[in-house]
């Protein structure tokens, strides 16, 4: 089949990377894609959802995949629907799951899903009376979609109230934080689990734990994630029934109830306080870094999974995962990120002799542009992720690590202890 990937991140270099080594695909485009993923397929420059259909239709591609949440909750898979294509992706409608922390807690409430306590308002008066109530520290939210910055954790009461009235009157995030979420805060470690959906049916793939902190030890500020692995042993066969029975079945169950069935991946970000799992939020696509790990542990095509959830036929796939095979990704940034962008850097990869290295990892390139002369150059705040692979997670770090070493560009940064909580378990 014929795919095209809409994004231009990791993670969709990730989706095309295990596309292509996927005997039931030929062509792969990317819209718009970057400086790498020319090396996968064809870049397409095309922005507007109803032309990006009709080149779709025109180049007879038999299934769009989705990888960022923007075009998700802005109604691509309802246009590509309309012209009859097949999409992986939630609708507008039940990408509200991500749109709105509002419209997704009021979901968990109404479906019983275990999570934070919260009251949602618009008001400052009712905001403060609330926050006095509450014990420190406290959970503050934007309603809508601030690129992972509009959670504020604030150590005391009177930080709650400034960064709701920051957000109330528009000047922290504009309309996004018109209306806020305010909630407790809970104490756990944090899972990212991902289930593939098809509207009724699901797959659930193995549990990834992100690094969303700048610096080693979780310290510094928060980022869109610096390395994650996957599966992680922070999760057992007890703790994945009560994710399923607690969460994963009554949200699609609700969803299809209310008429808003969700089709696509969920991404539950889950805290776990006292083996029991509570939502922390619903994002409704893969996770970035964690999609780079997922994409190489599959033993069965990945077309095959993402074709038959777009089409209702989720029951019929046979999804598996390689045996006994653990994966790391080490996010490389640039110099200033995330604080603001920085001057284009060359990337050099070294030829990577070692056998073992190179039948064990991949680079996903991300935040990367192509110079007149073919070079390939650093230009977003996160360039690429180095993803090893091998039979347990100290294997698959310590070959990340080394392809971390091959990788050079001006102003080169990242973690050194991606993966630390399960190594020290
Ligand atoms: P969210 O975008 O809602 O996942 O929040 C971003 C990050 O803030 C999460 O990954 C957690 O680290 C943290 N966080 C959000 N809500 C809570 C909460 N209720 N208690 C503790 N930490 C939270
Ligand atoms: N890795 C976190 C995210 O994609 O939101």
């Amino acid at each position: 089949m014929d795919v095209l990937i809409v994004g231009s991140g990791g993670r969709e270099y990730s989706i095309g990377y295990a596309l292509k080594h996927d005997e039931n695909v030929n062509k792969i485009y990317f819209a718009p894609g970057n400086g790498a993923t020319d090396e996968l397929g064809e870049n397409i420059n095309i922005k507007d959802f109803n032309e990006l259909a009709r080149f779709a239709k025109e180049k007879n591609i038999d299934l769009t995949v989705v990888g960022p949440e923007d075009p998700l909750v802005n109604g691509i898979v309802d246009v590509f629907k309309e012209h009859g294509l097949t999409i992986f992706g939630p609708s507008k409608a039940a990408a509200q799951l991500e749109g709105s922390k509002v419209f997704m807690k009021n979901c968990l409430q109404k479906y019983g899903i275990p999570t934070a306590k919260y009251i949602e308002t618009d008001n400052l008066e009712e905001a403060t009376n609330f926050i006095n109530q509450m014990s420190e520290p406290i959970v503050v939210k934007a309603d809508g979609l601030c690129a992972g910055k509009g959670v504020i954790i604030a150590k005391t009461k009177q930080e709650a109230i400034d960064a709701a009235k920051g957000m109330l009157s528009g000047e922290s995030f504009g309309e996004a934080g018109k209306k806020i979420i305010i909630e407790e805060f809970l104490d756990g470690y944090e899972l990212s689990v991902f289930a593939v959906c098809d509207g009724k049916d699901y797959v659930v793939l193995p549990a990834a734990q992100d690094h969303k902190r700048l610096l080693d030890n979780d310290e510094g500020p928060n980022t869109g994630g610096m390395g994650a692995y996957a599966p992680t042993p922070l999760i057992n066969d007890e703790l994945y029934k009560k994710i399923e029975e607690k969460i994963i079945k009554p949200t699609l169950n609700g969803l299809k109830e209310d008429g808003t069935p969700f089709s696509g991946v969920l991404f539950i970000g889950l805290m776990i306080v006292n083996n029991e799992p509570y939502v922390l939020e619903y994002n409704v696509r893969f996770g970035d870094p964690e999609c780079e790990e997922l994409m190489v542990l599959f033993d069965s095509p990945v077309s095959d999974m993402l074709f038959k959830a777009a089409t209702g036929n989720l029951k019929d796939a046979d999804v598996k995962f390689k045996e006994n095979t653990y994966a790391v990704g080490v996010v490389l940034a640039s110099k200033n990120y995330p604080y603001s962008s920085s001057e284009p850097a060359e990337i050099i990869v070294d030829e990577i002799v070692h056998e073992d290295l190179k039948n064990n990892s991949y680079i996903a390139y991300a935040g990367v542009s192509r110079d007149e002369d073919g070079k390939l150059l650093a230009t977003g705040g996160r360039v690429l992720v180095c993803v090893g692979l091998g039979n347990s997670i100290k294997e698959a770090r310590d070959r990340a690590y080394m392809l971390v070493g091959q990788v050079h560009f001006a102003g080169k940064k990242c973690r050194t202890d991606i993966a630390y909580q399960a190594l020290s378990e």
